[in-house]
Protein backbone atom coordinates (compact mmCIF):
# COMPACT_ATOMS: atom_id res chain seq x y z
CA UNK A 1 0.00 0.00 0.00
CA UNK A 2 2.98 2.37 0.82
CA UNK A 3 4.33 1.27 -2.08
CA UNK A 4 1.53 2.20 -4.08
CA UNK A 5 1.05 5.38 -2.79
CA UNK A 6 4.55 6.82 -3.34
CA UNK A 7 4.02 5.53 -6.67
CA UNK A 8 1.15 7.48 -7.22
CA UNK A 9 2.54 10.70 -6.29
CA UNK A 10 5.56 10.30 -8.30
CA UNK A 11 3.03 9.68 -11.29
CA UNK A 12 1.33 12.89 -9.88
CA UNK A 13 4.18 15.11 -10.06
CA UNK A 14 5.48 13.84 -13.65
CA UNK A 15 1.43 14.45 -14.46
CA UNK A 16 2.04 18.15 -12.78
CA UNK A 17 5.06 18.67 -14.97
CA UNK A 18 3.72 17.79 -18.17
CA UNK A 19 0.49 20.33 -17.65
CA UNK A 20 2.99 23.03 -16.35
CA UNK A 21 5.06 22.47 -19.88
CA UNK A 22 2.47 21.99 -22.60
CA UNK A 23 1.70 24.86 -24.85
CA UNK A 24 0.83 28.37 -23.05
CA UNK A 25 -2.81 29.04 -23.69
CA UNK A 26 -2.98 32.53 -25.79
CA UNK A 27 -3.76 35.22 -23.11
CA UNK A 28 -8.20 36.06 -23.98
CA UNK A 29 -9.28 39.51 -24.53
CA UNK A 30 -9.92 41.50 -21.37
CA UNK A 31 -12.31 43.88 -20.94
CA UNK A 32 -12.43 46.41 -17.98
CA UNK A 33 -16.06 47.87 -17.62
CA UNK A 34 -16.94 49.71 -14.87
CA UNK A 35 -20.39 51.48 -14.03
CA UNK A 36 -20.87 55.51 -11.95
CA UNK A 37 -23.00 53.55 -9.49
CA UNK A 38 -24.66 50.23 -9.25
CA UNK A 39 -27.52 51.58 -7.42
CA UNK A 40 -28.98 53.38 -10.64
CA UNK A 41 -32.07 52.54 -11.88
CA UNK A 42 -31.43 53.29 -15.77
CA UNK A 43 -27.75 52.36 -15.44
CA UNK A 44 -28.39 48.85 -13.84
CA UNK A 45 -30.61 47.74 -17.31
CA UNK A 46 -27.71 49.02 -18.99
CA UNK A 47 -25.15 47.10 -16.81
CA UNK A 48 -27.70 43.76 -17.15
CA UNK A 49 -27.17 44.21 -20.90
CA UNK A 50 -23.69 44.62 -21.12
CA UNK A 51 -23.38 41.65 -18.89
CA UNK A 52 -25.04 39.64 -20.88
CA UNK A 53 -23.53 39.98 -24.08
CA UNK A 54 -20.21 39.76 -22.58
CA UNK A 55 -21.08 36.44 -21.29
CA UNK A 56 -22.42 35.38 -24.42
CA UNK A 57 -18.98 35.75 -25.87
CA UNK A 58 -18.20 32.33 -23.36
CA UNK A 59 -14.31 31.63 -23.38
CA UNK A 60 -13.72 33.89 -25.69
CA UNK A 61 -13.43 36.67 -23.51
CA UNK A 62 -12.41 37.73 -19.79
CA UNK A 63 -14.16 40.65 -18.31
CA UNK A 64 -15.50 42.79 -15.00
CA UNK A 65 -18.22 45.08 -14.04
CA UNK A 66 -17.28 46.96 -11.33
CA UNK A 67 -18.95 49.57 -8.75
CA UNK A 68 -17.80 52.56 -8.91
CA UNK A 69 -20.05 53.65 -5.93
CA UNK A 70 -20.41 57.24 -6.74
CA UNK A 71 -16.68 58.12 -5.98
CA UNK A 72 -14.00 59.18 -8.44
CA UNK A 73 -11.05 58.29 -6.88
CA UNK A 74 -12.36 54.65 -6.03
CA UNK A 75 -12.94 54.42 -9.62
CA UNK A 76 -9.74 55.80 -10.65
CA UNK A 77 -8.61 52.58 -8.51
CA UNK A 78 -10.55 50.51 -10.38
CA UNK A 79 -9.53 51.44 -13.77
CA UNK A 80 -5.62 51.08 -12.63
CA UNK A 81 -6.42 47.49 -11.45
CA UNK A 82 -8.14 46.82 -14.78
CA UNK A 83 -4.73 48.16 -16.61
CA UNK A 84 -2.57 46.14 -14.70
CA UNK A 85 -4.21 43.14 -15.40
CA UNK A 86 -3.61 43.66 -19.29
CA UNK A 87 -7.15 45.37 -20.16
CA UNK A 88 -7.37 45.44 -23.95
CA UNK A 89 -10.12 48.18 -23.80
CA UNK A 90 -12.02 49.76 -21.08
CA UNK A 91 -15.93 50.61 -20.98
CA UNK A 92 -16.23 53.51 -18.66
CA UNK A 93 -19.46 55.16 -17.29
CA UNK A 94 -17.21 58.30 -15.20
CA UNK A 95 -18.26 59.06 -11.98
CA UNK A 96 -16.97 62.83 -12.64
CA UNK A 97 -17.18 62.85 -16.10
CA UNK A 98 -14.76 66.37 -15.94
CA UNK A 99 -12.01 63.52 -14.69
CA UNK A 100 -11.64 62.08 -17.63
CA UNK A 101 -8.09 63.69 -18.92
CA UNK A 102 -6.30 61.72 -15.72
CA UNK A 103 -8.29 58.70 -16.88
CA UNK A 104 -7.31 59.11 -20.56
CA UNK A 105 -3.84 59.91 -19.86
CA UNK A 106 -3.37 56.00 -18.00
CA UNK A 107 -4.85 54.62 -20.99
CA UNK A 108 -3.22 56.43 -23.58
CA UNK A 109 0.14 55.26 -21.77
CA UNK A 110 -0.55 51.43 -22.47
CA UNK A 111 -2.71 52.16 -25.77
CA UNK A 112 -5.58 51.31 -24.79
CA UNK A 113 -8.78 52.34 -25.87
CA UNK A 114 -11.71 53.71 -23.62
CA UNK A 115 -15.39 53.65 -24.58
CA UNK A 116 -17.31 56.17 -22.22
CA UNK A 117 -20.79 55.80 -22.22
CA UNK A 118 -23.62 57.55 -20.89
CA UNK A 119 -22.00 60.18 -18.97
CA UNK A 120 -20.15 62.20 -21.88
CA UNK A 121 -16.49 63.75 -20.91
CA UNK A 122 -15.82 67.66 -22.42
CA UNK A 123 -15.01 67.59 -25.99
CA UNK A 124 -12.08 69.12 -26.12
CA UNK A 125 -10.87 65.61 -23.76
CA UNK A 126 -12.07 63.35 -26.04
CA UNK A 127 -10.26 65.07 -29.04
CA UNK A 128 -6.87 64.61 -27.39
CA UNK A 129 -6.92 60.83 -27.45
CA UNK A 130 -7.50 59.10 -31.27
CA UNK A 131 -8.94 55.95 -29.08
CA UNK A 132 -11.65 57.65 -26.66
CA UNK A 133 -14.97 56.79 -27.88
CA UNK A 134 -18.49 57.88 -26.70
CA UNK A 135 -21.83 55.92 -26.50
CA UNK A 136 -24.50 57.78 -25.37
CA UNK A 137 -27.54 59.98 -26.23
CA UNK A 138 -28.18 63.21 -26.98
CA UNK A 139 -30.10 64.97 -23.73
CA UNK A 140 -31.09 67.67 -25.96
CA UNK A 141 -33.53 65.91 -27.79
CA UNK A 142 -35.12 64.18 -24.42
CA UNK A 143 -35.55 67.70 -23.14
CA UNK A 144 -37.39 68.71 -26.28
CA UNK A 145 -39.34 65.75 -26.03
CA UNK A 146 -40.32 65.53 -22.54
CA UNK A 147 -41.54 69.68 -23.11
CA UNK A 148 -43.57 68.61 -26.18
CA UNK A 149 -45.32 66.35 -24.31
CA UNK A 150 -46.05 68.81 -21.54
CA UNK A 151 -47.22 71.74 -24.56
CA UNK A 152 -49.60 68.99 -26.24
CA UNK A 153 -51.42 68.08 -22.67
CA UNK A 154 -51.63 72.31 -21.90
CA UNK A 155 -52.88 72.41 -25.27
CA UNK A 156 -56.17 69.75 -25.47
CA UNK A 157 -56.82 70.93 -21.74
CA UNK A 158 -58.63 73.29 -20.88
CA UNK A 159 -58.65 72.79 -17.14
CA UNK A 160 -54.98 72.31 -16.53
CA UNK A 161 -54.01 76.15 -16.48
CA UNK A 162 -55.14 76.02 -12.71
CA UNK A 163 -55.21 79.46 -11.30
CA UNK A 164 -56.51 80.53 -15.20
CA UNK A 165 -53.17 83.32 -15.28
CA UNK A 166 -52.40 82.39 -18.90
CA UNK A 167 -49.54 81.01 -17.74
CA UNK A 168 -47.97 77.12 -16.80
CA UNK A 169 -46.66 76.95 -13.56
CA UNK A 170 -43.53 74.46 -12.63
CA UNK A 171 -41.49 72.17 -10.53
CA UNK A 172 -38.24 70.58 -11.87
CA UNK A 173 -36.80 67.61 -10.09
CA UNK A 174 -33.39 68.03 -11.23
CA UNK A 175 -30.37 64.73 -11.91
CA UNK A 176 -26.95 64.74 -10.56
CA UNK A 177 -25.03 68.04 -12.20
CA UNK A 178 -21.93 66.19 -12.58
CA UNK A 179 -24.47 64.56 -15.88
CA UNK A 180 -24.68 67.32 -18.55
CA UNK A 181 -27.98 65.00 -19.46
CA UNK A 182 -29.47 67.26 -16.27
CA UNK A 183 -28.46 70.43 -17.67
CA UNK A 184 -29.70 69.94 -20.88
CA UNK A 185 -33.01 68.10 -20.29
CA UNK A 186 -33.73 71.33 -17.51
CA UNK A 187 -32.67 74.07 -20.56
CA UNK A 188 -34.34 71.85 -23.45
CA UNK A 189 -37.76 70.64 -22.01
CA UNK A 190 -38.84 73.95 -21.18
CA UNK A 191 -37.37 75.31 -24.15
CA UNK A 192 -39.51 73.42 -26.10
CA UNK A 193 -42.64 74.21 -23.96
CA UNK A 194 -42.30 78.36 -24.35
CA UNK A 195 -41.74 77.33 -28.39
CA UNK A 196 -45.02 75.96 -28.29
CA UNK A 197 -45.93 79.65 -27.49
CA UNK A 198 -46.61 79.17 -23.90
CA UNK A 199 -45.90 81.65 -20.79
CA UNK A 200 -43.99 79.24 -17.94
CA UNK A 201 -43.88 80.69 -14.36
CA UNK A 202 -41.17 78.10 -12.65
CA UNK A 203 -42.32 77.89 -9.06
CA UNK A 204 -39.27 75.21 -7.87
CA UNK A 205 -36.14 73.09 -9.19
CA UNK A 206 -34.04 71.43 -6.91
CA UNK A 207 -31.65 68.22 -7.41
CA UNK A 208 -32.78 64.85 -6.86
CA UNK A 209 -29.46 63.23 -7.90
CA UNK A 210 -31.61 60.73 -9.83
CA UNK A 211 -33.66 59.04 -7.17
CA UNK A 212 -36.73 58.05 -5.94
CA UNK A 213 -36.74 58.58 -2.62
CA UNK A 214 -35.23 62.18 -2.85
CA UNK A 215 -37.49 63.08 -5.34
CA UNK A 216 -40.46 62.27 -3.68
CA UNK A 217 -39.28 64.05 -0.40
CA UNK A 218 -38.58 67.47 -2.68
CA UNK A 219 -42.22 66.92 -3.76
CA UNK A 220 -43.86 66.06 -0.81
CA UNK A 221 -41.93 69.40 0.75
CA UNK A 222 -43.30 71.61 -2.65
CA UNK A 223 -46.73 70.56 -2.36
CA UNK A 224 -46.79 71.43 1.33
CA UNK A 225 -45.46 74.65 0.30
CA UNK A 226 -47.23 75.52 -3.20
CA UNK A 227 -50.03 72.80 -3.47
CA UNK A 228 -52.03 73.29 -6.42
CA UNK A 229 -50.36 76.20 -7.23
CA UNK A 230 -48.25 73.55 -9.08
CA UNK A 231 -49.55 72.80 -12.52
CA UNK A 232 -46.92 70.10 -13.93
CA UNK A 233 -43.75 68.38 -12.50
CA UNK A 234 -41.27 67.98 -14.95
CA UNK A 235 -38.29 65.52 -13.89
CA UNK A 236 -35.06 64.70 -15.35
CA UNK A 237 -35.32 61.09 -14.92
CA UNK A 238 -37.62 58.46 -14.42
CA UNK A 239 -36.54 57.15 -11.06
CA UNK A 240 -37.24 61.01 -9.72
CA UNK A 241 -40.42 61.42 -11.72
CA UNK A 242 -41.68 58.07 -9.93
CA UNK A 243 -40.59 59.65 -6.21
CA UNK A 244 -43.09 62.58 -7.16
CA UNK A 245 -45.75 60.07 -7.87
CA UNK A 246 -45.12 58.20 -4.73
CA UNK A 247 -45.25 62.09 -2.86
CA UNK A 248 -48.07 63.15 -5.06
CA UNK A 249 -50.45 60.01 -4.39
CA UNK A 250 -49.87 60.15 -0.66
CA UNK A 251 -51.29 63.47 -1.12
CA UNK A 252 -54.47 62.25 -2.79
CA UNK A 253 -53.72 62.40 -6.29
CA UNK A 254 -54.72 60.32 -9.19
CA UNK A 255 -57.91 60.08 -7.22
CA UNK A 256 -61.48 61.35 -8.37
CA UNK A 257 -60.37 64.42 -10.39
CA UNK A 258 -57.59 65.03 -8.16
CA UNK A 259 -54.75 65.28 -11.04
CA UNK A 260 -51.20 66.45 -11.29
CA UNK A 261 -49.23 65.78 -14.80
CA UNK A 262 -45.43 64.34 -14.08
CA UNK A 263 -43.31 64.16 -17.07
CA UNK A 264 -39.73 62.18 -17.18
CA UNK A 265 -37.35 60.41 -18.70
CA UNK A 266 -35.80 56.89 -19.36
CA UNK A 267 -38.65 54.60 -20.03
CA UNK A 268 -37.79 52.60 -17.28
CA UNK A 269 -40.73 49.23 -16.74
CA UNK A 270 -41.82 51.44 -13.28
CA UNK A 271 -42.60 54.33 -15.30
CA UNK A 272 -44.29 52.24 -18.18
CA UNK A 273 -46.34 50.78 -15.71
CA UNK A 274 -47.46 54.57 -14.24
CA UNK A 275 -48.12 55.73 -17.61
CA UNK A 276 -50.69 52.30 -17.82
CA UNK A 277 -52.14 53.33 -14.72
CA UNK A 278 -52.99 56.68 -15.53
CA UNK A 279 -50.17 58.61 -12.71
CA UNK A 280 -47.40 59.61 -15.42
CA UNK A 281 -48.07 61.33 -18.34
CA UNK A 282 -45.39 60.80 -20.16
CA UNK A 283 -41.55 59.46 -20.70
CA UNK A 284 -38.73 59.92 -23.23
CA UNK A 285 -37.35 56.24 -24.12
CA UNK A 286 -33.70 55.95 -23.28
CA UNK A 287 -32.57 53.34 -25.25
CA UNK A 288 -31.00 51.13 -22.54
CA UNK A 289 -30.66 48.14 -24.88
CA UNK A 290 -29.15 49.86 -27.91
CA UNK A 291 -27.04 52.11 -25.83
CA UNK A 292 -25.49 48.91 -23.91
CA UNK A 293 -25.21 46.81 -27.06
CA UNK A 294 -23.42 49.57 -28.56
CA UNK A 295 -20.83 49.94 -25.56
CA UNK A 296 -20.60 46.33 -25.40
CA UNK A 297 -19.81 46.36 -29.38
CA UNK A 298 -17.69 48.99 -29.41
CA UNK A 299 -15.12 47.76 -26.51
CA UNK A 300 -15.02 43.77 -27.81
CA UNK A 301 -14.23 45.07 -31.39
CA UNK A 302 -11.10 47.20 -29.68
CA UNK A 303 -10.41 44.75 -27.02
CA UNK A 304 -9.66 42.20 -30.07
CA UNK A 305 -7.42 44.77 -31.74
CA UNK A 306 -9.61 45.51 -34.25
CA UNK A 307 -10.11 49.41 -35.90
CA UNK A 308 -13.56 50.69 -34.60
CA UNK A 309 -14.88 52.50 -38.10
CA UNK A 310 -15.16 49.08 -40.16
CA UNK A 311 -17.16 46.87 -37.32
CA UNK A 312 -19.04 49.29 -35.51
CA UNK A 313 -19.94 51.96 -38.28
CA UNK A 314 -23.27 49.88 -38.80
CA UNK A 315 -24.41 50.26 -35.25
CA UNK A 316 -24.56 54.69 -35.17
CA UNK A 317 -27.78 55.88 -36.37
CA UNK A 318 -26.71 56.97 -39.21
CA UNK A 319 -29.09 60.17 -39.22
CA UNK A 320 -27.98 60.79 -35.53
CA UNK A 321 -24.38 60.10 -35.55
CA UNK A 322 -23.30 63.90 -36.19
CA UNK A 323 -19.49 62.55 -35.76
CA UNK A 324 -17.89 61.75 -39.16
CA UNK A 325 -14.62 60.28 -36.97
CA UNK A 326 -17.45 57.53 -35.60
CA UNK A 327 -15.87 58.62 -32.45
CA UNK A 328 -19.20 58.95 -31.37
CA UNK A 329 -22.14 57.18 -31.27
CA UNK A 330 -25.37 58.44 -30.63
CA UNK A 331 -28.73 56.51 -30.01
CA UNK A 332 -31.97 58.28 -30.56
CA UNK A 333 -34.44 58.81 -28.01
CA UNK A 334 -38.36 58.08 -28.66
CA UNK A 335 -41.40 59.93 -27.19
CA UNK A 336 -43.79 57.09 -25.00
CA UNK A 337 -47.44 58.12 -24.25
CA UNK A 338 -50.51 56.32 -23.49
CA UNK A 339 -50.86 55.65 -27.77
CA UNK A 340 -47.78 53.67 -27.30
CA UNK A 341 -46.09 52.31 -24.07
CA UNK A 342 -47.23 49.12 -24.95
CA UNK A 343 -44.65 48.20 -27.66
CA UNK A 344 -41.90 48.91 -25.02
CA UNK A 345 -42.93 46.68 -22.26
C1 LIG B 1 -30.51 58.63 -17.09
C2 LIG B 1 -30.65 58.62 -15.60
C3 LIG B 1 -29.41 58.06 -14.97
C4 LIG B 1 -28.19 58.79 -15.47
C5 LIG B 1 -26.92 58.19 -14.92
C6 LIG B 1 -29.26 59.37 -17.46
O1 LIG B 1 -29.10 59.33 -18.86
O2 LIG B 1 -31.62 59.24 -17.68
O3 LIG B 1 -31.74 57.85 -15.20
O4 LIG B 1 -29.51 58.18 -13.56
O5 LIG B 1 -28.16 58.77 -16.87
O6 LIG B 1 -25.77 58.86 -15.38
CA1 LIG C 1 -51.36 78.91 -14.40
Amino acid sequence: MKRFVVLLTVVMMIAAIFVGCGPAKPAKPNIGITIYKFDDNFMSIVRNNIDKLAKDQGDKLDYSIQDGQGDQAKQNDLIDQFLTKGAKSLALNMVEPASASVVIGKAQAKKVPIVFFNREPDAAEMAKYANAYYVGAKAQQSGTYEGELVAEYWKATPTADKNKDGKLQYVMLLGDPANTDAKYRTEFSIKAVEAAGIKVDKLAEDTAMWQTGEAQNKMQAWLSKFGDKIEVVFANNDAMSIGAINALKAAGYFKGNKYMPVVGVDAIPEALDAIEQGTLLGTVLNDAKRQGKATFDLAWTLAQGKPAATDVAPLADAANNANPAGKYIWVPYVKVTKENYKSFK
